[in-house]
Parts: structure tokens; sequence; C-alpha cells
């Protein structure tokens, strides 16, 4: 089959590298790609929201499959276009993709169909006074509330809140000067639930939904889960903490919902379902949807993940899904390495020093956001590298992960070092008292 893989993150390059173990691969690649994916497959020069241009191609080059890595092409209506033209392609539909592109289209989904999330309202710039009352409600009651723009933000467009000035400011710069433009329009504000966060990936043809193993993302910029939220810095899979009874109540409650949501709302999905997931006293709310993929969670998934992707994904194609998707008995952890100054402004250009070789069954090297040139690998991205651990337990992935670190440099390298503290932290706690059992 020749594949072509939308997108320039860890995520494609984990991607990429998972596609290609299967036999049925004859051709691969990825649009616009980066100098790590550059490595594995043919990268090809087409920014992921150019469909028309990406639809020349895949006619070119008789592509046989699409694979989209990130939501905005996906909301483009990507999928609608291709499939018209008879290309296939693995991602929802325009229309079900706003499960991510609208924060509201996905809480009134889960509300009408029983997905536990958080209580919610929507307000816009008319009812401005109502949603600073609600904001005052929430914060008298639970001492915080969180602020969402209904639209995508790139992972800017939610405010966990703790006053009521910085509410009444969010709510206004929002909705009145509209600082993340239309995206922030109408919001929705809702209730803080306190826990501890998981995200929750699934393949499924609308019929069928397999779950791939669940993992962990690290927001925040700073150690500590301090800082400004990012893309994310680190991720780990599997979840000590996520017991057997989380996974058949996130089935039941959520997937088997979702799918029976979808059918009633005659919405047709084939792709990548995400759910971000807090834990909260033992219970499992929805805090949001994605429709793709996680970065950096598949960069730690797809490691694990003994069955064939592409297998999957064409059964998936074919309304065809079955049985439980199976992985190795190891734990993987990802540290991103990022470039000075990121979330905000970063320095780009940087030449990266990497170690001459890796040890496939120790570590992987995913890249995130460089560029090769002469032979030498730069920087060109807020993340630059994902690099990987894989262990007999959480506490050997680590190791792993943090050790190959000390072979990596390029100036202003960062990076958080207590990625998996939580998931150890439980491990070490597991006879005594951790909240969330
Ligand atoms: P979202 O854009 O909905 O994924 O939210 C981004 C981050 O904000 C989440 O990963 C959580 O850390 C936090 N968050 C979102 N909604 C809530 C909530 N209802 N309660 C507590 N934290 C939340
Ligand atoms: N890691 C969070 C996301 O991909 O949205």
């Amino acid at each position: 089959m020749k594949i072509l893989v939308i997108g320039s993150g860890g995520r494609e390059h984990s991607l990429v590298w998972k596609l290609k173990k299967s036999p049925l691969v004859k051709e691969i690649y990825c649009a616009p790609g980066n100098g790590g994916i550059s490595e594995i497959c043919e990268i090809v020069n087409i920014s992921s929201e150019n469909l028309t241009a990406i639809l020349n191609f895949c006619q070119d080059k008789k592509i046989d499959l699409v694979v989209v890595g990130p939501e905005m092409p996906l909301s483009l209506g990507i999928t609608d276009l291709l499939e018209e033209k008879k290309i296939k392609v693995f991602g929802p539909n325009k229309k079900a993709s706003l499960l991510e592109a609208s924060k509201i289209f996905a809480k009134e989904f889960m509300e009408k169909y029983g997905i536990p999330t958080a209580d919610f309202e929507v307000f816009n710039k008319e009812n401005i006074d109502k949603a600073k009352d609600y904001a005052l409600f929430l914060l008298k009651k639970d001492n915080f509330c969180v602020i969402k723009a209904d639209g995508l933000c790139f992972g800017k467009g939610s405010f966990v809140i703790d006053n009521k000035e910085t509410a009444f400011k969010v709510i206004e710069d929002l909705v009145r000067k509209e600082t993340l433009g239309k995206a922030g329009e109408k919001i929705v504000i809702e209730r803080y639930l306190s826990g501890y966060e998981a995200s929750l990936i699934g393949i499924t043809d609308s019929e069928n939904l397999l779950i791939f193993l669940p993992s962990q993302d690290h927001k925040r910029l700073l150690d500590n889960d301090e800082g400004p939220n990012t893309g994310g810095m680190g991720a780990y899979s599997p979840l000590p903490f996520f017991t057997q009874d989380l996974l058949e109540k996130s089935r039941e409650r959520i997937f088997k919902r979702l799918l029976f949501g979808l059918k009633e709302e005659k919405i047709e999905y084939c792709g990548i379902i995400y759910a971000g997931v807090m834990i909260s006293n033992g219970e499992i709310f929805v805090l949001e949807f994605n429709v793709r993929f996680g970065d950096p969670e598949t960069q730690v998934i797809l490691p694990l993940l003994k069955s064939d992707l592409l297998e999957n994904i064409l059964l998936a194609k074919d309304k065809k899904l079955k049985g439980e998707l199976e992985f190795y008995n190891k734990s993987c952890l990802c540290v991103v390495l990022a470039s000075k100054g990121y979330p905000y402004q970063y320095e780009k250009g940087k030449k990266i020093e990497l170690p001459k070789e890796v040890d496939e069954n120790k570590n992987i090297i995913f890249h995130s956001g460089t560029e090769k040139r002469n032979n030498e690998f730069y920087t060109s991205g807020g993340r630059v590298l994902s690099v990987c651990g894989i262990g007999r337990d959480l506490k050997e992935a680590k190791d792993n992960a943090y050790s190959l670190i000390e072979d990596i440099y390029f100036e202003g390298m960062y990076f958080r070092r207590d990625i998996g503290k939580k998931g150890i932290e439980y491990y070490e706690k597991k006879d005594k008292t951790f909240s969330i059992i």
C-alpha cells in the first residue's frame, strides 16, 4: 500500500515508525514531516492545512490511504474532500470533528447522551453578565471555575481560575475583546473537578471501539505541574492507577454512550477518538474529546502496541474492527525536550547533538520539531524531541529516558525532570493511601 501521513510532530514520527512495521506497507510519505521523519520516509513539502495540494498529491501518487495526525485538517474537512474523490482516509469527517472543534458541541453531546462531564453553561456577548454570575456561583461553591473558548485554540483556550477578578477578565477578553478571535466568541463555563488526569484513546469505525493503553500527559511547562500550559511536556503509559474498574467504567459510560450518540445523530465516525478524563473520587469524567491521537501520548502508546496498527486502520475502514488490541507487557515514558522560550516565542536553528546509536529495546527518539541540513539536525519547533524510554516497569522506563537525555544537547534545551512522578508515587504508596482508588 501507498500511505500518506499528514502532520509534522512527534506524533506523526511515531505514526510513521509504527505503520512502517506493517508488512502491508509498500511506500510511505509524510506531509510536511520533519527532519527526523525524513530519516524513515519521504517527506513532502505540503502544509497539513493545504487540502487542495494534499488532494493533488494523492491523485498524482495514487495514494491508497491517508492517515491524518492533527485536528486542523480534520476540522477543515480533509476527510470529506478526499473521500468525495474516492481516496481512503483514516480520520473523522468535518461534522464528527466538531467533538474537538467545538467545546459547546462536545459538552451538549455529552449531556444529551449521559457521558459524565463537569456541570456547565454556555455564554456569548449577549449574556456576559450571566456568565459572570455563573463564574461567581462556581467560585463560591468550589473555589475554582473553568472557562473554555468554544473553538480550536491549540491548547490555549482553557482557563482554570481561582478568583473573581481573573474570571471576569477572561470572560471580557474572550467574549468582548475576542483575544482568541472567533474561537472565543462563545464560551463554556464549567465546574472544576479535582483528581488525576488520564488520556484514553480508542480506534473506532462507529460500530466497534478498541481502546489503547491509558496514558498521562504533562501539560504544564514546569515541574510539579506549575507554569503555563503547553502542548505537552511528557507522557507515560500504562497508568498504574488506572484500574480494571475504571477501564470498565470508561467503556460503559464514555465509549458505548459516545457510539450510541453518534448513531442517534447520524454522524459517521472512522478514526481515533481521544477522551481527556479526570478521575475524581473513583469516578471518571470527560474534560474534552479530541478526534485524533494525542501528542505526546502517541509516542508512548505506539511503542507498546503489539498489534499491527495499519491492519486495524484497514479493519476500521471496512467496519470490521473486532477483539482487543494487544500490547507488550512493558512501560514507556517520554520526555519532551523543548526550545528556550517555549510555549511563547522560542529560539530556532540550534544544532542538535544526538547519540550515535540508540537501542530500540530501551529507547526511541521521535522528532517533534527538527529539520535536517547537510546531514545535521537543527531545532525548528517549540517542542524539539520526544525522548522515549522503554522498560519492564515505569521506573525502568523513566531511568532509560532520562539517561539517554544526558547524551543529547542543543543550546537552550529545556525539559521537565518529573515526568512519571505521579505513577511512580502510586507504586510507592500503593499499600498506604492513595486518594483515587
Ligand atoms: P481542555 O482544553 O478541556 O483539555 O482543558 C485543558 C486542561 O485544563 C485539562 O487538561 C485540565 O488540566 C484542565 N481542565 C479542563 N477542564 C477542567 C475541569 N472541569 N476541572 C479541572 N481542570 C480542568
Ligand atoms: N496531549 C494533548 C493533546 O494532544 O491534545
